[in-house]
């Protein structure tokens, strides 16, 4: 048997980068951390060009945070986790700015709240600083709260690059058709941790509780001194769109989004969601737009971003599961929340990760 446990993490996204540096900052005992994916900030080929690989999702995310109230025990669990993740990120914005990580004002307008809303339910307000109503737009019932928000790509590199000269945590770029596929990579029966996404199971295949949620946003270059750089708005329409603003900080630009489209996996840019956000962007968001010399206004469009929320029915599984040659422990189905909960899913990983290794282990 190896003298100091070996914990392999499948996924290099936002949830797997984010557990090796929870299990790293917590597990005291030596150890080694290796991470396997095809996709992820360790590939330089990704780096060149994030635009063939809609399938690998976080870099695509907007990214901010929103609560919502809890409807259930599952949404109240994760709630936690993403007020976890929310104190961590107060310390990272203040010690590491090339995070990205900003603190921003957060708006939500709801043009049909839900009776959750309308009382503000436990696990809105939750932990929220500056958390209160307003009363500015007619027909909408009105929040705002300080929140963050967070430019994906470079977070992913700031977590990359700490994980490597801090943490030493190894890297190996490889398309697996199964998680047992690991041992063939690493000797010694490690503990595996899923950070898939839509979740690769043991035997191969996916779970088929996990499907997509296609989301496609426009990224916007705005005018100079534009207010939205210091504030993410969402609106919530009563016909179910939403529309919202989300600044990626270090001269990003700004997103606008989006849309929610369950079980839709096609990766390509659709131009009629293109037409309809840019309609529903000048109506909501017109300062978003530049002028022409001519005075024209206009949308000056950088980028649209294609991605899949890597959702799964019941939401977020972090399970201990034992196979015939490793313990799995699961961190997948993180749907539109996987910035949100990061940190905090990577701290009941380690929990997790506790509990198994004191088995072999004098922790
Ligand atoms: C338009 C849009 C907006 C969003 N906005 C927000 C937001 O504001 N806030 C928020 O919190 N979230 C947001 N999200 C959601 C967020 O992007 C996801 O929840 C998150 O990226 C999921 O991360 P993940 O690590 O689970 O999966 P992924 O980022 O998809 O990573 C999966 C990893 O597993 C690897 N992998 C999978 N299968 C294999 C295999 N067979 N072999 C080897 N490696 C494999 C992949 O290569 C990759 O490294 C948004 C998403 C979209 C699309
Ligand atoms: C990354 O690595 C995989 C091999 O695992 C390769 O197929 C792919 O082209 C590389 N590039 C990107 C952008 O993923
Ligand atoms: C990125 O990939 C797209 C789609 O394949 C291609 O059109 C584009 O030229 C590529 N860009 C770079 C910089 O390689
Ligand atoms: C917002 O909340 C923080 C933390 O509670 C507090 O220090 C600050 O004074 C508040 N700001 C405003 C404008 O109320
Ligand atoms: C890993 O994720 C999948 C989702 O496909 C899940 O069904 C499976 O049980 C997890 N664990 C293993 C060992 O595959
Ligand atoms: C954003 O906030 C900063 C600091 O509070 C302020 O200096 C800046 O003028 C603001 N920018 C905009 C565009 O509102
Ligand atoms: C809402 O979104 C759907 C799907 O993108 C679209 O077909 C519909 O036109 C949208 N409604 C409005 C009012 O924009
Ligand atoms: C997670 O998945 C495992 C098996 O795949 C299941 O036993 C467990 O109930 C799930 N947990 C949650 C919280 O969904």
């Amino acid at each position: 048997m190896s003298t100091q446990p070996h914990i392999v993490i499948v996924g290099a996204g936002i949830l797997g980068l984010s557990t090796a540096l929870a299990v790293s900052e917590h597990l005291k005992i030596a150890h080694d951390i290796t991470i396997i994916a095809e996709h992820g900030p360790h590939n330089q080929s990704m780096n060149a060009n994030m635009t063939n690989f809609p399938q690998y999702t976080s870099p695509w995310a907007g990214a901010h945070f929103r609560p919502f109230p809890s409807k259930n025990p599952q949404e109240y669990a994760e709630m936690k986790l993403t007020r976890l993740t929310l104190k961590k990120f107060k310390q990272f914005a203040v010690e590491y700015p090339e995070s990205s990580i900003k603190f921003v004002e957060g708006v939500e307008y709801l043009e049909a709240p839900d009776e959750h809303y309308k009382k503000v339910g436990e696990g809105y307000s939750d932990g929220m600083d500056n958390f209160s109503r307003i009363h500015d737009k007619p027909g909408y019932m009105g929040f705002k709260y300080d929140t963050w928000v967070v430019n994906s790509p470079l977070y992913l590199h700031f977590l990359y690059r700490k994980l490597i000269s801090e943490y030493h945590v190894k890297f190996l770029n490889a398309k697996l058709t199964s998680l047992s596929q690991v041992n063939d990579y690493i000797t010694g029966n490690p503990v595996i941790i899923n950070c898939s996404g839509m979740g690769l199971r043991y035997n191969g295949g996916f779970d088929p509780n996990c499907f997509p949620i296609r989301g496609q946003t426009l990224l916007i270059n705005p005018p100079k001194g534009c207010s939205y750089l210091n504030q993410t708005i969402t609106y919530q329409h009563a016909d179910g769109n939403w529309t919202f603003v989300i600044p990626r900080p270090s001269n990003g630009g700004i997103i606008l989004g989006g849309t929610k489209q369950v079980g839709d996996s096609f990766t390509g840019i659709r131009q009629e969601d293109t037409d309809a956000l840019l309609k529903r962007g000048e109506k909501y968001f017109p300062e978003l737009m530049r002028t022409t010399r001519d005075n024209k206004k206009f949308f000056d469009i950088l980028r649209v971003n294609v991605g899949l929320r890597p959702a799964r029915q019941s939401g977020l599984n972090i399970s201990i599961e034992h196979q015939e040659a490793n313990v799995v422990i699961n961190n997948y189905g993180a749907g539109g929340m996987g910035y949100e909960l990061s940190y905090g899913s990577g701290l009941m990983v380690y929990e997790k990760l506790t509990e198994v290794l004191s088995r072999t282990f004098k922790l």
